[in-house]
């Protein structure tokens, strides 16, 4: 049920890049695995907001392929924050009929974090939304190759042809297959980059970079966002005059 600050133009799909956590824990004079747990934590207070909101897909860029290249402990830290998150909160998505999803190469995560996360998954799969869909060991450029090559394969067999290629067949072979594009990008921390996040999903997203670091990124900070969204025109290529004649 989505309240009246949203009503009409609340965004279907909502993507967040979650930066600032290690900021955070440096403004605090703590450790960078501290802010990394504060963020976590915070995943849940906004994915009851998104809820609340009315949107029914929430992405949230938690591991970039780039990512790897931080240091060994805090890779292995974040890998194990991610295994505690499931422990403590998959039977939460369950009672609250959340479905979640991955994008991203999950073959290459620990086994201690896959098994849990692609068990949640299943668990959750069947349920209508609405939809958590988290971004681990992601990168879009990794997404097109990977896409590509499953194609390529495809017209190796025989099965598809270069020659009725379109957007809309390619589209099945990203790991967001069957979702709305974003319609609104959120990135925290101050931060005006994408760094390699959904780059052909977002061609038409509203982008929105807010300051704030994402361990204070609250509900209220969230519907400021989709309020924002609300406010702009979206114009697809065409002119402002032609969307209000309709
Ligand atoms: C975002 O916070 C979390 C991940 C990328 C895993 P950062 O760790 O990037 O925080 P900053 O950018 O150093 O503040
Ligand atoms: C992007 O944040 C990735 C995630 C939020 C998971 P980064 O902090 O890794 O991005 P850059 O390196 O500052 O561009
Ligand atoms: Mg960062």
């Amino acid at each position: 049920m989505s309240d009246d600050l949203s009503s009409g133009n609340t965004p279907r799909h909502v993507a967040i890049i979650m930066d600032g956590n290690g900021r955070w824990a440096r403004q605090r004079n703590l450790p960078r695995v501290d802010g990394h747990r504060k963020g976590v934590e915070n995943v849940l207070r906004i994915v009851d907001a998104a809820n609340k909101l009315g949107i029914e897909y929430l992405t949230l860029y938690a591991f970039s392929v780039e990512n790897w290249q931080r240091p060994a402990a805090e890779v292995d830290a974040l890998m194990h924050l991610l295994e505690s998150f499931l422990g403590q909160y998959a039977a939460e998505l369950v009672e609250k009929h959340i479905r979640l999803r991955v994008i991203g190469n999950l073959a290459a995560l620990p086994e201690h974090a896959r098994a849990p996360l692609e068990k949640a998954v299943a668990t959750t799969a069947d349920f209508p939304g609405p939809t958590l869909v988290l971004a681990i060991n992601y990168g879009a450029r990794t997404e097109v190759l990977d896409a590509v090559r499953a194609y390529a394969r495809e017209v190796q067999a025989g099965r598809a042809s270069p020659d009725t290629l379109g957007w809309e067949s390619f589209s099945r072979y990203l790991y967001t297959r069957d979702m709305p594009d974003p319609d609104l990008i959120i990135r925290t921390s101050g931060e005006t980059r994408l760094s390699n996040f959904l780059l052909l999903q977002s061609a038409y997203a509203e982008m929105y970079f807010s300051p704030v670091l994402w361990p204070d990124f609250d509900g209220a900070c969230l519907a400021d966002a989709v309020r924002a969204f609300a406010n702009r025109e979206r114009r697809f290529g065409k002119t402002g005059e032609q969307l209000r004649e309709k």
